[in-house]
């Protein structure tokens, strides 16, 4: 199941990077046979192993770390079952959702999880006909009109099944709330699988010679919750610490009372590598944050400008050599007046929220970030490079690059993925 879920986004992992880590854990693929990871599959995430690997080659005396770019929280969960104090900011509520039901199952005792997992367990026989019983909610059906406009993005059938389904998890919420919420994960982890899309680098729709293959929603959730069920048996599913949201977004991660945090770990989007909020559309229908088409604008321009898409208006660039090379470069021979204006916002936005995470951070902290380049019109984009000169104009020190793999654009150009390693001088 997960490997179809993880769709086709598949970069060549051509092994040329540094020992300590390998190249597979610094993607989401490499974590697939962890418990809990992929409850729902997040193609934009990395490893707990390559989180392990980061807290022990850099961050070993750390007792609390964040992540302002949380995803589905990777980070959180993997320091918090080393017993450190976690933290995290995240702007999609899905995967605020997501995020927020792992943590309320993993802080059960045993026995309390060993009874969710029984529920669990029930579930999988049951959902099948509770779905085909229910009377469908029409609220939902009408919230996919307004938002989706006519898109056809499931046959009738499953249209139908998935608005049932959101039904058996309105009548669950009222007497067992969590088991509910595991419902909802694992109807959110099965909705683009059960579509006429399909994940290949962003989401987009299959040809019509693929919907023979598509699964039918019953068998997919069905699949879900049975993994859960077995996942919630695991020796390391208690969690003591709870990963806590301080902010959804980062940019606000000023006003929130001080943390003193002794490590960053962090992957921020990728200069215009995902559309995230139009890959997750679905999901956000399904949990109600969806009922017209510009709320999605409304989402994609809370979160860091990163896409051609989310450019609006003007931006300052930073005073840095590098940034505004690239500006200049992507100005005189870019296809796209949007793409200097991409890059100028992405790096001033991104130098502002490490400006204020600055406030967040005990001296000497450690912060690991990420990162890979892209190209535009033949223009290399240099992200990891522009980042060290963007924080070290900040009080933060480079004190390491670790190349992590090799990527290739989609015209074949070399690419990589890094990790960039600075200290705060505080
Ligand atoms: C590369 S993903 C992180 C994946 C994560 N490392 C994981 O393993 O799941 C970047 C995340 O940053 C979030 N994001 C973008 N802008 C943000 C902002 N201003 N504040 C908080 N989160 C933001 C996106 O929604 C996305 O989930």
């Amino acid at each position: 199941m997960t490997q179809r879920r993880l769709g086709e986004y598949d970069d060549a992992l051509d092994v040329e990077a540094d020992e300590k880590f390998s190249p597979l854990s610094a993607t989401f693929r490499g974590g697939k046979q962890e418990p809990f990871h992929t409850w729902y599959p997040y193609l934009e995430g990395y490893s707990p192993d390559f989180v392990e690997t980061v807290l022990h080659e850099y961050m070993n005396d750390a007792g609390s770390i964040l992540d302002p770019f949380g995803g589905t929280v990777t980070t959180g969960f993997t320091a918090a079952e080393k017993d450190l104090d976690a933290y995290y900011c995240e702007v999609n509520p899905v995967l605020q959702f997501v995020a927020d039901t792992k943590t309320k199952v993993r802080t059960l005792s045993d026995d309390k999880r060993e009874e969710v997992a029984n529920d669990l367990r029930k579930l999988t026989t049951s959902f099948g006909e509770r779905i085909t019983e229910v009377k469908e909610d029409d609220s939902l059906l009408t919230a996919y009109d307004l938002a989706f406009e006519g898109s056809e993005f499931f046959d009738e059938d499953t249209l139908e099944e998935v608005v049932s389904a959101k039904t058996v998890v309105l009548q669950l919420e009222k007497d067992n709330r969590l088991l509910s919420s595991l419902l909802s994960v694992a109807i959110l982890s099965s909705l683009v699988p059960c579509s006429r899309l399909k994940r290949a680098g962003d989401v987009r729709f299959m040809d019509e010679d693929e919907w023979s293959e598509i699964p039918s929603l019953r068998k997919e959730v069905t699949e879900s919750l049975r993994e859960m069920a077995d996942d919630l048996a695991h020796k390391n599913a208690r969690i003591e610490e709870k990963p806590v949201l301080l902010c959804e977004n980062a940019d606000n991660i000023d006003k929130i009372p001080e943390k003193n945090v002794d490590g960053v770990i962090t992957s921020p989007p990728y200069i215009n590598g995902t559309n995230y909020f139009r890959n997750t559309k679905l999901e956000l229908w399904f949990l109600d944050c969806l009922q017209k088409p510009d709320d999605l604008t409304a989402y994609r321009n809370r979160a860091l400008t990163a896409g051609i898409n989310t450019v609006s208006g003007e931006y300052e660039v930073p005073d840095v050599e590098l940034v505004q090379q690239v500006v200049n470069d992507l100005e005189e021979h870019g296809y796209d007046r949007r793409l200097p204006l991409m890059v100028a916002g992405y790096c001033w936005e991104l130098q502002e929220i490490f400006e204020k995470i600055q406030l967040q951070l005990s001296e000497g902290a450690r912060v690991a970030i990420d990162i890979g380049d892209s190209i535009y019109a033949g223009i290399h984009v240099p992200a990891d490079e522009m980042i060290v000169q963007l924080l070290e104009q900040l009080d933060y020190d480079h004190v390491d690059t670790v190349k992590l793999r090799d990527r290739h654009s989609n015209n074949g150009k070399e690419l990589k993925q890094v990790l960039l390693v600075f200290e705060y001088e505080g």
